[in-house]
C-alpha cells in the first residue's frame, strides 16, 4: 500500500520568524495517528530555521528549487548539496509556476531532478497541463511529454525516491479543483505510463499526489481517488488549521 505524501508547497510567503511559528504550530496540532508523510516547503532562506524548529518531528522538509550544477559561477543558484546542508530531505522539480511564470522548460526540469537525485535528496516532479491543452483534449499528451521527459531511464533506486504531482495549471491557486474524475482519470493515465516505462512493481509503488486548490473541504474525496496518494498544497497550506484538516482527510 503506497502511504499518503501530503506537502504544503508556502511558494514566495513567509518571513523566516512566521515560517518557524507556522512550522511549530503544525508540528503540535499533528495527531500521532495521522495516515500521510508530511512536509513543509518553504521558500530558500526559511530552509535551515524551519528544519530546525521541525528536528525531532515526523515533519519534513523540502524546497522549491535548485540548480544542476554542484558549485561555482552560477549567480542566484542554490545546489542541492546546499539545500542538504541547510537540512532539506527533497526538493520540487518542475512547479508550474517554475514552468510558465519563469519560464523553465522540460530539459531544464530533468537536469533539476537528475542533480538533486544524485545528490541523495528525493524530489517531487510536479506535471500538468494548462487550461487551453485541456479543451482541445490534449491534456493526456502534455502529461507523456512531461513524465516521459521527466523519468524516461532513470535508474530504479532513483525513481524510487520520486514522488509525481499531477498539478493541473487551470487549478493552481484558482479556488477550480479538478473533478474527482478529472484527477483519477489524469493520474491512472501517469500510472499506467510509469507501467510501461518501468515496470508494475515500480508503478505500483510511485506517489502520485494531486495539486490545485487542495482545501481541508476537498481533501477527503480527492484522496479517496485509488491512484491519488496525497496533495500538494500552496494556499491551504499557509495556516495550520486547514493544512491540518488536509492532513486528517489524508
Ligand atoms: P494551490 O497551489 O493549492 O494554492 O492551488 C498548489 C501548488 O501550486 O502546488
Amino acid at each position: 500500500m503506497r502511504k499518503p505524501f501530503v506537502a504544503g508547497n508556502w511558494k514566495m510567503n513567509k518571513t523566516i520568524a512566521e515560517g518557524v511559528t507556522l512550522a511549530r504550530a503544525l508540528a503540535e496540532g499533528l495527531s500521532k495517528d495521522a495516515k500521510a508523510d508530511v512536509a513543509v516547503i518553504p521558500p530558500f532562506l526559511a530552509v535551515p530555521a524551519v528544519a530546525q524548529a521541525l528536528k525531532g518531528t515526523p515533519v519534513k522538509v523540502g524546497a522549491q528549487d535548485v540548480f544542476w550544477e554542484a558549485q561555482g559561477a552560477f549567480t542566484g543558484e542554490i545546489s542541492a548539496a546546499m539545500l542538504q546542508d541547510a537540512g532539506a530531505t527533497f526538493v520540487l522539480c518542475g512547479h508550474s509556476e517554475r514552468r510558465h511564470v519563469i519560464g523553465e522548460p522540460d530539459e531544464i526540469v530533468r537536469r533539476k531532478l537528475d542533480a538533486a537525485l544524485k545528490a541523495g535528496l528525493d524530489a517531487i516532479l510536479c506535471v500538468g497541463e494548462k487550461l487551453d491543452e485541456r479543451e482541445a483534449g490534449l491534456t493526456e499528451k502534455r502529461l507523456d511529454i512531461q513524465v516521459r521527459s521527466g523519468l524516461t531511464g532513470l535508474a530504479p533506486s532513483h525513481l524510487s525516491r520520486v514522488t509525481v504531482a499531477y498539478e493541473p495549471v487551470w487549478a493552481i491557486g484558482t479556488g477550480k479543483t479538478a473533478t474527482t474524475a478529472q484527477a483519477q482519470e489524469a493520474h491512472l493515465f501517469i500510472r499506467k505510463l510509469v507501467r510501461g516505462m518501468f515496470g508494475a512493481a515500480a508503478a505500483d509503488d510511485l506517489r502520485i499526489q494531486y495539486g490545485g486548490s487542495v482545501t481541508a473541504q476537498n481533501a477527503k474525496e480527492l484522496m479517496g481517488q485509488p491512484d491519488v496518494d496525497g496533495a500538494l498544497v500552496g494556499g491551504a497550506s499557509l495556516k495550520p488549521e486547514s493544512f491540518l484538516g488536509i492532513i486528517a482527510g489524508a
